[in-house]
């Protein structure tokens, strides 16, 4: 059976913000203090480098390797945040990060041609990613009460969701382009598929 490469294409674009939203907790872990919340990120990134190596061993189940993304989400939405300064910046980035991650393995295993073992990926990892956008917004939140900065930290989330926005409605027009659609449609255009759901 032939491989097709833009499907090795699209799990290595999973992997890489997988492993680039480890990247992100590492930096925090490196700055955070209290140690629940050590506790917590610690088992934050075991998740995310555990998401990245199964969509690695996916690769690796179709005969192929991961290829370098250059390109990838993060990487995009990392030039036009530019480098957060604050906790409140990366607890923030995070929490808009993993909701986009959880909104498109969601999407993606919503496809009616979805098949069975990449279907199983994607509701293992989208089970973990409540608990972390869960667990990082409730941190988020207490450290913005600490320091009276929840304005500030409303503001925040709004600047990097647009910037989200902006950046997936450019990966979307990209994906378009070269599969003629996106994982991310929705499949009630179609009116069986719709009613099955
Ligand atoms: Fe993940
Ligand atoms: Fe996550």
């Amino acid at each position: 059976m032939s491989v097709d490469p833009r499907m090795i294409h699209l799990y290595s674009y999973y992997r890489d913000a997988e492993l680039r939203g480890a990247t992100l907790l590492l930096k925090l872990i490196m700055r955070v203090d209290d140690t629940e919340a050590q506790m917590k990120l610690s088992r934050h990134l075991a998740d995310e480098t555990r998401h990245a190596w199964l969509w690695t061993k996916k690769i690796a189940s179709m005969g192929a390797n991961p290829v370098r993304v250059e390109d990838g989400y993060q990487t995009r939405i990392g030039r036009q945040v530019g480098i957060p300064k604050t906790l409140i910046d990366l607890f923030a980035l995070t929490v808009v990060v993993e909701e986009r991650a959880q909104r498109r393995y969601i999407e993606h295993s919503r496809r009616p041609d979805c098949e069975p073992e990449t279907l199983t990926i994607l509701h293992e990892v989208t089970k973990d990613e409540r608990w972390h956008i869960g667990w990082i917004m409730d941190k988020l939140k207490e450290l913005a009460a600490q320091n009276g900065g929840e304005t500030k930290m409303l503001a925040t989330l709004e600047r990097y969701r647009e910037i989200d926005r902006r950046v997936v409605s450019e990966m979307i027009a990209k994906e378009r382009e070269a599969f003629g659609f996106s994982f991310s449609d929705a499949p009630d255009d179609d009116p069986v598929v719709a009613a099955a759901l």
